[in-house]
């Protein structure tokens, strides 16, 4: 039967899902039915977490099992420490992540996915070691030894401790574990579907996951929170952003941090995390990188309107990490240590009732071509 080609598959379905929805019109995002401003006023990242993967809040005993789970499985074994070591240090992060949770998996035998207890265990140990590894590359880079997790520490404050040995601020711990929060999920994003069409060959969480992390790294995804602050420096004061902007799309280049498929207004999460600017530098003093931005933000606004281009969550949020010391190019490794949460929940809803992905194409190609010998072409 003939099919209407979507390009990129706009608005084409691609799962039945009840973990997260998107209202593009409205700019509201929800998990689990629980709107994301409600999420980050009283959740943390790890409650958030068990919501996306279980269906509901947790009682006070499940949420301090599946912390006390989480904590006990944030070590990674000595080898994959040494295989972050055999990596060029010039490399990519992102590169080293997804190569060090592939290589996960190659130390937990019984990848049958059909086992429930299997699979709460494969889903535990990928949300806990994802920060170490991020943290453990973070440091190896640079000729330091990793810092080991510390079981007195949550998780946000035992992250930002790895990467610099310093117990954060309270402020710092607590603005992180909302931008996680706000990472964790977002319905069928390019590296949620990835994921799903590896799980649905039955391949083995560790891979599902390693095949997200390779489609959120590109630019036109999570990569794009990298060259929000490269051009945030690049353009260097607020008074040059204007001229910097027009330039840009006179010259039909794309802005980074603005324009979502499914957003035609602000990105709630975008709103949010410029709120989460606002608190941290009226405690920590102002930053040079959230004035620009502000000012980037009024220009597209006057340039872009028509055509219903806004800023989306990579736009403030890097500004934030800089803010707390984090390498610019940890960014999109920081995304992927809280999208794990939403990839895990819809591995897990793909499994029950599983059907192979297999889509069609339209093939443009020619029939029936002769075979030239190389002597005659
Ligand atoms: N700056 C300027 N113009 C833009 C932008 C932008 N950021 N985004 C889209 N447009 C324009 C396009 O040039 C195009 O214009 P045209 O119709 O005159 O040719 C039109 O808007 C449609 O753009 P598409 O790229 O075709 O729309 P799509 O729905 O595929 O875009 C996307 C979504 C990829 C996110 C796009 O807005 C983009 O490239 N943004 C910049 C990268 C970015 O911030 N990515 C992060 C997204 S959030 C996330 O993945 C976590």
């Amino acid at each position: 039967m003939p099919h209407d080609f979507m390009p990129g598959l706009d608005g084409v379905p691609a799962a039945t899902s009840s973990i997260s929805d998107v209202d593009g019109q409205r700019g509201v995002l929800e998990y689990r039915g629980i709107n994301i401003e409600t999420l980050c006023a009283q959740s943390s990242f790890l409650e958030t977490s068990y919501l996306l993967l279980f269906g509901r809040l947790p009682t006070r005993p499940e949420l301090d099992r599946w912390t006390s789970d989480i904590t006990h499985h944030r070590r990674i074994k000595f080898r994959i420490n040494d295989l972050l070591k055999c990596l060029p240090e010039t490399g990519h992060p992102m590169d080293a992540l997804q190569a060090a949770v592939a290589a996960l998996g190659m130390f937990y035998p019984g990848r049958q996915v059909k086992d429930a207890e299997n699979n709460y265990w494969s889903a535990v140990r990928l949300i806990a070691k994802l920060p170490t590894i991020v943290a453990a590359w973070a440091r190896l880079r640079h000729g330091n030894d990793p810092i080991p997790p510390q079981d007195d520490l949550e998780f946000s404050e035992n992250f930002l401790y790895m990467l610099t040995e310093q117990t954060p601020h309270p402020l710092w711990k607590d603005i992180f574990d909302d931008c996680l929060i706000l990472h964790a999920e977002h319905t069928m994003n390019a590296s949620t579907f990835t994921g799903l069409v590896t799980a649905s060959t039955l391949a083995d969480p560790y891979t599902v996951v390693a095949s997200s992390i390779g489609a959120l790294k590109g630019p036109l995804h999570g990569g794009a929170n990298e060259e929000v602050i490269q051009m945030l420096r690049e353009i260097g004061s607020p008074e040059r952003a204007r001229a910097y902007v027009e330039h840009k799309l006179a010259g039909k280049q794309k802005l980074m941090g603005f324009g979502h498929r499914v957003y035609k207004v602000k990105d709630p999460r975008a709103t949010i995390l410029q709120g989460l600017c606002e608190r941290l530098f009226t405690a920590c003093g102002p930053s040079p990188l959230y004035a620009i931005a502000v000012e980037v933000e009024r220009t597209a606004d006057d340039l872009l309107r028509g055509k219903g281009l806004y800023p989306n969550v990579d736009f403030y949020s890097g500004i934030i990490y800089d803010q707390m010391h984090i390498d610019t190019d940890l960014y999109t490794p920081l995304f992927a240590m809280a999208r794990v949460s939403g990839w895990l929940a819809h591995w897990l809803e793909q499994l029950r009732g599983n059907k192979l992905f297999r889509p069609d194409q339209i093939y443009s190609g020619e029939h029936n071509r002769p075979y030239t010998p190389l002597t005659q072409r």
